[in-house]
């Protein structure tokens, strides 16, 4: 008896424990050696052998159960030891972050500015009517207002499909002279390998009393911006039309990527349209109560910026979140 009760104080494992079990608790074990022995004892003293093992048994047993705890109370705090994370310390596998390369291209286009003393100007991502359009030229069944897939809300208010309404909200709100840019996000009913129905455009705009600007300094000023952000390229201005400016005109560059010799990228032109601009339409300040003022104004959208510096080919790859994307531009 003494002996089996060595053995179950003397594990220090549950491995040895099981030995243990067996040796002791098991079919072939001591105690039904024990056992097998009433077999012999003589009848008047049966009773009192058999209680004395029953006795001895649960002796064990309540030993063996006490060990069970105390091994396995044991063996976890050695695991939460050993497993313990140290949050102080410095992974050698870390994951760096990175800015996307949306947001990156918007800062750079809003540090050129601001840098030539644009201020940055914002407004409402949900519109009315008059800011997103009437005020800009565009008056209820303009044809110009199909180019623009626009989401309606129920009570005619609509999510802004472009940031020129930030140029009516800053000239109500001030008078010239206004030097602003506007980023910020827009929306159009839209989806496809170049078109997201969320995305992002900057929109600047300048405004001097009398006449003291004109075509040539946004000419000036956009070809420069255009050599900033894409290095030595081929700067064009080409005719074109927007209700709230004119004249208007797209500006295009010589194709980053053959170098105006013609690829697929820029279905063999050797030119990529990049901006909208032109002067303020007189009926815009009109609609803001100004007179006797000049201005001009363009506007850009980012993504496509952000994909030809970084030659992305799919612009919806830009909203998936996948890391690996993100993970180029660290
Ligand atoms: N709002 C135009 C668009 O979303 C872009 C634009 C073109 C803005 C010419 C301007 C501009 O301010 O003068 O397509």
């Amino acid at each position: 008896m003494e002996n089996m009760k060595n053995s179950i104080i003397n594990c220090a494992t549950l491995d040895e424990l099981e030995k243990v079990r067996v040796e002791i608790f098991g079919k072939k074990g001591a105690l039904a050696a024990e056992f097998a022995k009433l077999k012999s004892v003589p009848g008047p003293e049966k009773k009192a052998f058999a209680e004395g093992l029953n006795k001895q048994k649960a002796e064990l047993q309540r030993l063996f159960d006490e060990k069970m705890e105390e091994i396995k109370a044991l063996e976890l705090a050695k695991r939460l030891k050993s497993e313990a994370i140290d949050v102080s310390l410095y992974s050698s596998i870390s994951h760096k972050g990175a800015l996307h390369p949306v947001k990156d291209t918007m800062d750079r286009i809003v540090d050129y500015f601001t840098a030539l003393n644009f201020s940055v100007e914002s407004g409402p991502m949900a519109e009315d009517d008059f800011h997103n359009f009437e005020a800009l030229n565009l008056p209820k069944n303009h044809p110009a207002r199909d180019m623009q897939d626009t989401f309606y809300f129920s009570d005619g208010s609509l999510l802004r499909t472009h940031t020129s309404p930030v140029q009516i909200r800053t000239m109500m709100k001030g008078e010239a002279p206004i030097r602003i840019i506007a980023p910020g996000a827009v929306f159009r009913r839209d989806y496809d390998l170049t078109h997201t129905p969320m995305f992002h455009q900057v929109e600047g705009l300048v405004v001097e009393k009398g006449d003291k600007v004109g075509f040539a300094h946004l000419k000036w000023i956009l070809t420069d911006f255009l050599h900033e952000m894409f290095g030595d390229v081929e700067v064009r201005f080409r005719p074109s039309f927007f209700p709230f400016t004119e004249p208007s005109a797209e500006v295009d560059i010589s194709c980053i990527f053959c170098e105006g010799k013609g690829c697929r990228v820029c279905s063999h032109t050797g030119w990529l349209e990049v901006l909208g601009c032109g002067v303020v339409d007189p009926n815009v300040f009109e609609a803001v109560g100004y007179k006797d003022v000049s201005g001009y104004a363009f506007g850009l959208g980012v993504e496509r910026f952000a994909m030809l510096i970084h030659k992305i080919p799919d612009l919806r790859s830009l909203f998936e979140g996948d890391i690996r994307l993100l993970e180029q531009f660290r």
